[in-house]
């Protein structure tokens, strides 16, 4: 099995392998309609091997001096290491033990894969390093990340932003993944908003979605949000989770999906907005209000200059007829009342950038940046210019497109933020009734703000 990728490629060896999980998932559903075996499980589609792949970063929890990375392998495979060494000293091999081995397994799945995980640490700020993971005789390329910056650099470094993946995976995602590295390939970090896949039970999409990802997750840190797909037939986003590790410093309970990290003068926020109970009460199971509490001391005790929020669903939606009150009530006073500075959201397949009406200011306004974003190939229209989500919340709705999908990058600049946001893909429908530009081509800019500071500290956007 472990051959397959390397004699008959991919594509070939996937299509044999579906064939094969085929083949024995009609075996099982004959075993079980005869009543013998009834406990076999249905098979997956899963390649895993002693192989290591699916190789991605995210950051540790001082994200100067260490790095985390995850990878899979089959379920045999229990040991795994991470060979690293300075990029510039690449004789000066050290070995650092996987310190998180987990078998992956799901209700009623008998998926055979396994997914390690190890921290470097002691590491270099703003240094590159050469490294590869594995065991034995089953070791990956040798590959090259670098360091974060220090929390007092001022060099000016980037990170991307990208919306829901979820459809068109190995399309319109891997598509706007390669646009957005091909003219940011100094890119530091890679943020997603969550929707990575539209099933989060679905071991294929996740191998298309890390296919589209493959050769830049090994070399960059990737901040993903889980959406509410990923929950979907994985209620307890156990393929999410396995897949990429990242601090535990979340609100307790929820600290596996909800988690912090400062990189640079920036500090990153992550919200899982798919737990915040009802719809019309954020507090009626108390995780909501867990998770505001969390946010509010993240934001009260912040030593860096900059804040940025990722959550899934949006304070204000793009998308026609949408609301998110729930998460509209547990978090947004406390972005408002903190001044944090992008608010970096997805789930709505258009675009939309705006902010508060009551912040408006001479030349432009004083608070966050609301965006929403789109990434994959699932579409949905806009709800008007004159009133939507965001005129009847009481904000303002800057930007829109729909019938498209974008990739923003962030420049930080010390003393400000420049967000751009570029086309990726026009549906063939073409933009629809935003108020932007028509006839933008893929590559194109298709919106920018620049954040800076006001005296007051609180964020500031001319218009
Ligand atoms: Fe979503």
């Amino acid at each position: 099995m472990s051959a397959l990728p390397n004699v008959l490629g991919r594509p070939l060896a996937r299509r044999l392998l579906l064939a094969a999980a085929s083949a024995i998932a009609i075996v099982a559903v004959v075993a079980v309609r005869t009543g013998a075996g009834s406990d076999v499980p249905p098979a997956d589609d899963g390649t895993a091997t002693a192989s290591p792949d699916r190789i991605i970063l995210s950051p540790a929890a001082d994200t100067a001096t260490s790095q985390t990375v995850t990878w899979r392998t089959d379920e045999a495979t229990q040991e795994g290491e991470v060979q690293v060494a300075p990029a510039d000293d690449p004789d000066q091999v050290r070995t650092v033990e996987a310190d998180a081995s987990v078998a992956e397994r799901l209700p009623n799945s008998r998926l055979s894969a396994r997914h390690h995980s190890a921290t470097l640490t002691d590491l270099e700020p703003s240094t590159a390093y050469t490294y590869r993971v594995g065991h034995d005789d089953d070791f990956s390329p040798w590959t090259t990340f670098t360091t974060a910056p220090a929390a007092d650099s001022t060099d000016p470094w980037t990170f991307l932003y990208f919306g829901d993946a979820q459809w068109g995976l190995d399309a319109g995602w891997s598509s706007t993944v390669d646009q957005a590295f091909a003219q940011y390939p100094d890119a530091r970090i890679a943020l997603t908003a969550g929707d990575q896949v539209n099933d989060g039970n679905d071991d294929h999409q996740w191998e298309q979605w890390f296919e589209a990802v493959a050769p830049w997750a090994s070399t960059r840190s990737f901040l993903t949000v889980a959406g509410n797909h990923e929950h979907y037939g994985d209620e307890q986003t156990v393929r999410y989770r396995s897949h990429v590790q990242y601090p535990r410093n979340g609100p307790e309970g929820q600290d596996d999906l909800t988690y912090r990290v400062d990189v640079g003068d920036v500090r990153f926020i992550t919200l899982d907005g798919s737990i915040t109970g009802g719809p019309s009460d954020p507090t009626d199971n108390g995780l909501g209000a867990l998770q505001a509490a969390w946010l509010e001391q993240q934001l009260a005790d912040n030593p860096r200059t900059w804040t940025v929020v990722t959550i899934h669903q949006p304070m204000f939606s793009a998308a026609k007829l949408r609301d998110n009150l729930a998460q509209r009530t547990a978090f947004l006073p406390l972005l408002e009342q903190y001044g944090v500075d992008l608010v970096l959201q997805g789930h709505d397949h258009a675009y939309a950038r705006g902010h508060l009406a009551e912040n408006d200011v001479a030349g432009g306004y004083s608070g966050p940046t609301y965006v929403v974003a789109n990434a994959g190939d699932k579409y949905y229209d806009l709800d008007p210019a004159g009133r939507n989500n965001w005129t009847i919340n009481d904000a303002v709705r800057d930007a829109a497109a729909d019938k498209i999908s974008t990739y923003q990058a962030v420049r930080v600049e010390g003393d400000r933020l420049v967000y751009s946001s570029y086309v990726a893909t026009i549906d063939d429908s073409g933009v629809g009734t935003g108020p932007l530009p028509q006839g933008l081509a893929p590559g194109e800019l298709l919106d920018t703000v620049t954040v800076t500071k006001a005296v007051d500290g609180r964020p500031f956007v001319p218009r």
